[in-house]
């Protein structure tokens, strides 16, 4: 992950600058204020973030650990579904197993591979992504909301972590330019299409979709994430 290897495996835009610690509180912090294109890595975050306030724990240097820094110059109602699409760009990099399970995680196997979290500050959208890299099946977390697992079992062997990095960074490039020009345009691997969820009140039905700003539809109404309690009841 150190800045030589990763700048040499560069496509596009994205990872420059590219800043790298071994260890720090949390590389969203790390990337606030950098211009477009930006990313922060580490090896270990002391305080990792996860969504909705929950904390976000990797044993060092095996997780690709990293924030980009995004200034899209669109209306912050239409930001909401990025998070789906930058998902969708670490399924592209992670292999055929992977889906989004909406709203921000990577799921392969009915287990978690990675997550996203969008932090929106001002003009500055900070993207994070953490994704199980070089974990053996004893190594994962075991109190997890969904079961853990990661690249290493999904590839019967360890992975570079700068490739899957510079990998990554070149999916969200491609995702990010079209989302800029046309909008969201659906989720391309969608784990939850079809399956039952349960929503708060009660009420449960299939997975009809995920419509134009990110909001999941069931029975012909979209829900935001507060509205929807647990898959497959
Ligand atoms: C989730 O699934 O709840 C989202 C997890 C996001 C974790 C990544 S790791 C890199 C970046 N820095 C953080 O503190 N969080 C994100």
């Amino acid at each position: 992950m150190d800045p030589a290897t990763v700048e040499s495996l560069l496509r596009g835009r994205f990872g420059r600058p590219y800043i790298y610690r071994e260890q720090c509180d949390t590389t969203q912090e790390l990337v606030r204020g950098l211009p477009e294109g930006a990313v922060a890595a580490a090896d270990e975050q002391t305080e990792g973030r996860g969504r909705r306030g929950r904390s976000w724990v990797a044993p060092a240097g095996t997780a690709v650990l990293f924030s980009l820094s995004l200034r899209p110059r669109i209306a912050p109602d239409r930001l909401a579904a990025f998070s789906l699409v930058a998902a969708d760009a670490v399924c592209a990099a992670a292999g055929p197993e992977a889906a989004v399970r909406w709203p921000n995680d990577v799921i392969a196997g009915g287990r978690k591979l990675a997550g996203v979290l969008c932090e929106l500050r001002e003009d500055q959208l900070v993207v994070g992504v953490g994704i199980n890299a070089n974990l053996g099946e004893s190594e994962l977390p075991a109190d997890t909301r969904v079961p853990a697992t990661s690249l290493q079992l999904l590839r019967a062997g360890p992975v570079d972590r700068a490739a899957v990095l510079a990998d990554v960074l070149w999916e969200l490039e491609v995702r990010y330019d079209r989302y800029v020009e046309r909008g969201f345009e659906g989720l391309e691997r969608d784990e939850l299409l079809g399956r039952t969820v349960r929503l708060a009140g009660g009420r449960s039905g299939p997975v009809e979709g995920v419509d134009e700003v990110g909001r999941l539809v069931v029975g012909g109404v979209a829900h935001s994430s507060a509205e929807v309690e647990s898959v497959d009841v």
